[in-house]
C-alpha cells in the first residue's frame, strides 16, 4: 500500500463509483448505440430521400451531442477520479499494464468527439452523402472506444493467461471478452431504442411519422431481444467456477446471506430486461398511438436501472478482487500477502504506517485501546487499508453492526480465521481478502474493532497527556 486512504462516511467509496459509473456506464452506452442508431437511419433517409427522417435526426443530433460530449466526458473523467481516489493500487496497476491501450481509447474518443462537433455542425451545407459517411465514421470511432475499454474491463474479472504470462494482450483478448463485446453492443443497440422511443413519443402534428417511427425504434430491441439470452449464457460459461459458485450459493440461499443480494439483483435485472423487450413489443410496436411520452421516459429510467443492475453484479461477481485472483479490493496483491505476514503490513506501507505513528510530542497510553495508544492508531490505520474498500465503520456494511457484541478476544478469534488463506479455515476467502500483517498488528486491529462498540473501555482520564 502506497497510497493515502479516502473515507467517505456513511456510504463507503465503493458506492461513490457505482454511482458515478452506473450513469457513465447507460451514457457511454448510449453514445455507442446512438452513433450505430444515426449511421443506420441516416442510411434510410438518404436512400428514400425522406425529408421527415432528416429532420427528425437533425432535430436530435443537437441533444445527442450535448449528451454524449457534455455528461459523457464529464463522467467519464469523474470516473478517473474516483477510482483512481479509491483503490489507487488497481489504478496504478490497469494503468501500467494497459498503457497502450488506453493511449489507443483516448485516440479513438478524440476522433469520436471531433466526428460527431463537425457532424453537428455540417447539417445542410456537406452534401447529403458526405455527411451520412461522417455519421458512418462516427459510429464506426465509437465502437472502436468499445473494443478497447470491454478487454480492459473483462480484464478485470477474467485475467485469464495474462495472470501467468504477463503478457497484456492475453489479458486484454480473455475469456470473457467476446461475449462482454457482444452483450454490449446489443445492450447500446437497445438503450439507442429506448432513447428513440422517447424522441419519437415527442413527435407533434405528425401522427402518421410517429408512429412509423415508434415502431421503426421498438425494432432496436431486436437484437437484445433474440441474442440477449444466447450470449449471457456464453459470458457465463466463461466465468471462473468460484465466481459462478458465489453466484449459486446466493441462489441457493434466497432469502438469507450476503450472496443472496447479488442473486436477487441478477433475478431482478433479469426480469426487468425480459419485461422491457416484451413490453417493446406490446407497447410501441402494437399499440403507438396509446404510447404517451410519459411512458417512453419512464422506460429509459427502467433501462438505467438494469444497466445499474448488470453493473453491479458484475463488479460483485468480482469480490474480493479488483483484478481477479491477482489484486484484492483493499489494493493488496495476492502474491504479497505471505510477505506482509512475515514482515508486517505497515512498515511496508508508508501511508498508513505513517498514520500509526504518535503525532510529534504526545505521549503513549498505556490502554491499548485508546484512541491516543499507539495501537489503536496502528489498528485504525489497518482498518483503514485493509477493510474500509468494502466496509465503513457505521453507515454500509458497518462493521460496529457486523461485529455486534463480540469483544476484543472475540474479534482476535475472528481475525485470526480471516488472516487463513486456506479456504478450509477461512470460510470468507471468496468474500473478504485475508487480513495480511504481523500477529501484533492484528491485535492493534482487534483492539481497534473493539473500541468501537465498546467505547466505555477507553475513559479519557486514563490518558496521560
Ligand atoms: C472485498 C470486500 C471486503 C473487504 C476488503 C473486507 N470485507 Fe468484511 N465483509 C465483506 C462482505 C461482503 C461481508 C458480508 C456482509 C454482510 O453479510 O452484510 C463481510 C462481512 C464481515 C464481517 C461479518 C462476518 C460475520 O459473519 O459475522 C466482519 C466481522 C468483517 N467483514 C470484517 C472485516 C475486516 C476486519 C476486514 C479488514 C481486515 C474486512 N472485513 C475486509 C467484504 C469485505
Amino acid at each position: 500500500m502506497n497510497y493515502p486512504m479516502w473515507e467517505v462516511p456513511g456510504i463507503g467509496t465503493a458506492w461513490i463509483i457505482g454511482l458515478i459509473s452506473c450513469l457513465h456506464v447507460f451514457v457511454s452506452h448510449f453514445a455507442v448505440g446512438g452513433g450505430i442508431f444515426f449511421a443506420v437511419t441516416e442510411g434510410l433517409a438518404f436512400k428514400n430521400n425522406d425529408k421527415d427522417l432528416y429532420g427528425y435526426l437533425k432535430k436530435h443530433s443537437q441533444f445527442f451531442l450535448l449528451l454524449t460530449t457534455v455528461f459523457g466526458v464529464v463522467s467519464g473523467v469523474s470516473i478517473w477520479w474516483t477510482i483512481s481516489l479509491v483503490n489507487p493500487n488497481a489504478t496504478h496497476s490497469l494503468i501500467q499494464v494497459y498503457t497502450l491501450g488506453w493511449a489507443e481509447e483516448y485516440l479513438f474518443f478524440l476522433a469520436e468527439l471531433t466526428t460527431i462537433f463537425v457532424y453537428y455542425y455540417t447539417w445542410e451545407r456537406l452534401a447529403k452523402d458526405k455527411h451520412l459517411k461522417l455519421a458512418r465514421l462516427y459510429a464506426v470511432f465509437s465502437v472502436l472506444t468499445l473494443v478497447i475499454i470491454n478487454g480492459i474491463i473483462t480484464y478485470m474479472l477474467t485475467p485469464g493467461h495474462w495472470l501467468v504470462s504477463k503478457k497484456w494482450l492475453e489479458g486484454f483478448f480473455n475469456e470473457t471478452y467476446w461475449p462482454s463485446l457482444l452483450i454490449r453492443i446489443t445492450a447500446m443497440i437497445a438503450i439507442a431504442g429506448m432513447y428513440a422511443l422517447v424522441t419519437a413519443a415527442a413527435i407533434k402534428d405528425n401522427e402518421a411519422f410517429r408512429t412509423r417511427m415508434l415502431r421503426y425504434a421498438a425494432k432496436w430491441f431486436i437484437p437484445m431481444f433474440i441474442l440477449g439470452p444466447v450470449l449471457a449464457f456464453w459470458y457465463y460459461q466463461n466465468l471462473p467456477a468460484s465466481v459462478v459458485a458465489n453466484l449459486w450459493t446466493g441462489v441457493q440461499a434466497s432469502g438469507v446471506g450476503n450472496f443472496s443480494i447479488l442473486a436477487r439483483v441478477t433475478y431482478l435485472s433479469l426480469i426487468l430486461s425480459g419485461t422491457i423487450l416484451v413490453f417493446a413489443f406490446v407497447g410501441p410496436y402494437l399499440n403507438p398511438k396509446g404510447f404517451s411520452f410519459k411512458m417512453a421516459l419512464c422506460y429509459l429510467c427502467c433501462g438505467i436501472v438494469v444497466t445499474g443492475m448488470a453493473e453491479y453484479t458484475r463488479e460483485m461477481l468480482r469480490k474480493p478482487f479488483a483484478i481477479y485472483n491477482y489484486m484484492y479490493s483493499n489494493g493488496i496483491r495476492k502474491d504479497a500477502i505471505a510477505g506482509l505476514n512475515e514482515h508486517g503490513f505497515l512498515k511496508t506501507a508508508p501511508w498508513a504506517g505513517l498514520a500509526a505513528l504518535p503525532k510529534p510530542g504526545e505521549s503513549v497510553t498505556a490502554l491499548a485501546s485508546h484512541p491516543d495508544s499507539t495501537t489503536w492508531r496502528a489498528g485504525r490505520a489497518m482498518f483503514q487499508s485493509q477493510c474500509m474498500a468494502c466496509h465503513t465503520t457505521d453507515g454500509y456494511r458497518s462493521m460496529k453492526r457486523l461485529l455486534g457484541q463480540r469483544d476484543s478476544e472475540a474479534i482476535k478469534g475472528l481475525l485470526t480465521m480471516l488472516h487463513e488463506t486456506n479456504p478450509e479455515k477461512n470460510p470468507y476467502v471468496h468474500i473478504m481478502p485475508p487480513v495480511a500483517g504481523t500477529q501484533e498488528e492484528l491485535d492493534a486491529l482487534a483492539e481497534y474493532l473493539a473500541s468501537l462498540n465498546h467505547p466505555e473501555v477507553s475513559s479519557p482520564q486514563i490518558s496521560q497527556r
